[in-house]
């Protein structure tokens, strides 16, 4: 695709989710996941890791309703305003204690959508992001329920395919994602751990 069409697009989803009231375009990566693999519904618990400026917290806590609650936890501070089904918690969650949220598990829902400040050197940048995806699924393993789903964002290695398949044992289905709305060129993408089978 031409380097013009592809900033037209990203222009396209920054005035969408400006028009929309999201802080953040990255709202249309988890809409277009969950609105194929149906992954939110009314009354669920979900623990949103990395959630600043809070645009998936924001969306989850739309689908999940005031009978659900989202819990999103960012090492930035959040200056978005929730609805009441919604709890921010700061800490940097490679260095936070599981027990911040265990009185709100388990959850039917981890997302992440964590990436470290980039340097621009590739490896480097891929194997912070790998070690975030790490502890996200530590968290999700412990926090996550039987059947529930871990959504997750990675930057592509061959360090971080070793990891994703990894994870293969432990649910019904692995599926790689690259949603519409990710920048031309980022080595980003999603990856949906879908169905928790064991704890
Ligand atoms: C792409 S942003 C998330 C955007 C968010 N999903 C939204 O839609 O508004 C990635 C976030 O990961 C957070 N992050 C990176 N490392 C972290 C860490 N160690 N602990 C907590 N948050 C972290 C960053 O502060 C940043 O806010």
């Amino acid at each position: 695709m031409a380097i013009k069409d592809r900033k037209r697009i990203d222009d396209h989803y920054s005035q969408k989710a400006r028009k929309e009231g999201f802080p953040a375009r990255s709202v249309y990566k988890l809409e277009e996941v969950d609105q194929k693999h149906k992954l939110l519904k009314p009354g669920q618990q979900v623990l949103d890791l990395g959630c600043a400026p809070g645009s998936w917290s924001l969306y989850a806590a739309g689908k999940v309703g005031l009978k659900g609650r989202v819990v999103g936890i960012d090492i930035t501070p959040v200056p978005a305003t929730f609805p009441p089904q919604v709890t921010i918690l700061e800490a940097d969650l490679l260095d936070a204690d599981k027990a911040l949220v265990t009185d709100l598990a388990p959850f039917d829902l981890v997302l992440s959508d964590m990436a470290p400040k980039t340097m621009g050197r590739r490896e480097v940048d891929q194997a912070r992001s790998l070690e975030l995806c790490q502890m996200a699924w530590d968290w999700a393993q412990s926090l996550l329920k039987v059947g529930g789903h871990f959504l997750f964002k990675i930057f592509q290695s061959q360090e971080g395919d070793d990891f994703i398949r990894g994870l293969a044992s432990h649910f019904d289905k692995i599926i790689r994602i690259k949603p519409k709305a990710t920048r031309s060129g980022s080595l980003e993408i999603f990856v949906l751990a879908y169905k928790k089978s064991h704890n």
